[in-house]
């Protein structure tokens, strides 16, 4: 049986924003996204997910889809074994979720502790007391987006955090009023071959593949994610969880603090463990890679 949480790169990076202020700095968040559990990915890999975030101290764990490969039976079990998470957690569903089924997918999440925001925004506030406002689009492959009714509610004045499966939507939710985005979908090409990620974006406009990207004054961050939905290999683009602590700043920046790559399933086996600081590149253009580029890439 393959492992899929046998090596992940766990990214610790600060978000710094102009419209994070005193009620929503110092909230630390984790990222989950494309767990894709079904054939490799089974419910106590997602437990374990579920123990090593819960170590870290996290206010708030966010969802950004594809729970599931392609059977929808795969879609409880995932949601449930999600139920781990001691921090409140919220999700939007993936491409994958709807292709099992929206129905299921939506169903086991009414059961779960997990909020899903399809389309929505809420003011969520943690057990610390800090505040931000959450914004959830649905997936863009499927055709759930709406984002004009995603942000309805999201008017005041709170750091408006935005959970989206697919990046490529990423212009249109800055433009709507995302303050950041969180993102997966990609996998980070999951078989990430010389020259691919520049073929990509040259040839075929696609830019947001993995890390960090400013989108005028919002950040986006896309996710490689921790699962596979039809081969398990991945190559230069291993599995990863991120976690995020906002903070004020004169302007957008995220800065990578800690890294290290880690078996989840067996804590006390982590191993190659680096820090290295990384400040944003906060050029003009659309869009422009947010981590220095020695960081940027996801061969690590
Ligand atoms: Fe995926």
């Amino acid at each position: 049986m393959i492992n899929p949480l046998k090596k992940v790169e766990v990214n610790h990076f600060t978000l710094r924003h102009p419209r994070v202020d005193a009620r929503s700095a110092g909230m630390v968040i984790a990222h989950i996204t494309d767990i894709h559990l079904g054939r490799w990915v089974k419910p106590r890999h997602v437990e374990d997910l579920s123990a090593y975030v819960n170590r870290h101290g996290v206010e708030l764990a966010v969802l950004t889809g594809d729970y599931v490969g392609y059977d929808k039976r795969d879609l409880a079990p995932c949601v449930e074994a999600l139920g781990a998470l001691e921090a409140p957690a919220f999700a939007t569903l993936g491409n994958h979720d709807h292709w099992a089924s929206t129905a299921l997918a939506e169903a086991a999440f009414s059961r779960s502790a997990v909020r899903l925001l399809s389309n929505v925004s809420e003011v969520f506030t943690s057990a610390q007391g800090r505040t931000v406002r959450l914004v959830g689009v649905d997936d863009a492959v499927t055709r759930h987006d709406d984002i004009p009714q995603a942000f309805a509610e999201a008017q005041d004045d709170l750091f408006r955090l935005t959970l989206c499966h697919v990046p490529s939507l990423g212009p249109k939710v800055a433009a709507a009023g995302a303050d950041a985005i969180l993102s997966g979908h990609t996998h980070g090409l999951q078989f990430n071959v010389p020259g691919m990620a520049k073929l990509l974006t040259t040839r075929l406009g696609i830019h947001y593949i993995g890390g960090g990207y400013l989108i005028d004054d919002t950040v986006l961050y896309v996710s490689r994610g921790l699962g596979s939905a039809s081969w398990p290999w991945r190559y230069k683009a291993s599995p990863e969880l991120t976690f995020f602590t906002l903070q004020p700043g004169a302007r957008p920046e995220l800065t990578l603090e800690h890294r290290v790559q880690t078996s989840i399933a067996h804590p006390v086996s982590a191993h190659g463990r680096s820090r290295r600081m990384a400040q944003a590149a906060l050029g003009a253009g659309d869009p422009a890679p947010l981590i220095a580029a020695d960081d940027k890439d996801n061969t690590k």
